[in-house]
């Protein structure tokens, strides 16, 4: 796989993580913008989409080819959809109304959660997928 691919899925995590940083300010922010908040999670919901188009196409597909049974990435779909399943929670989240009033503790948590499962699997793919795909594609 040429240098510039990964470097283009790095990019592309890159973009998710600062997306999600925003999603986090809307929430902590002192008056809470819901416009601003479902523009956010939209637009994460685009980087997201696109993002697992392109690498399971790009580096899950051939890695899959080369490695047989021994390919990672069924683990790594199955992120995919408890990212889906973290990303839908917290935009159903019920949240707080009206300027000054505290973000809801069910949408700190369901954003927490969301944090969580994107740095784990950003992270796993980052040491270990991207490697491999420089390695063996
Ligand atoms: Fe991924
Ligand atoms: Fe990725």
């Amino acid at each position: 796989m040429p240098a510039e691919d990964v470097m283009a899925l790095r990019k592309e995590h890159k973009g998710i993580v600062h997306r999600l940083a925003i999603v986090e300010k809307c929430i902590d922010a002192p008056g809470f913008n819901e416009r601003k908040f479902r523009e956010s999670m939209a637009t994460l919901g685009v980087q997201l989409r696109e993002h697992f188009t392109h690498e399971e196409r790009a580096v899950y597909g051939p890695l899959n080819s080369r490695l047989k049974r021994s390919s990672p990435t069924r683990e790594l779909i199955e992120d995919h959809s408890s990212i889906w399943k973290a990303f839908d929670k917290l935009s159903e989240a019920k949240l707080a109304q009206g300027a000054g009033v505290a973000p809801s503790t069910e949408l700190k948590d369901r954003l927490s959660s969301l944090q969580l499962t994107l740095r784990r699997h950003l992270e796993k793919e980052e040491k270990v997928v991207f490697w491999l795909a420089d390695l063996r594609l």
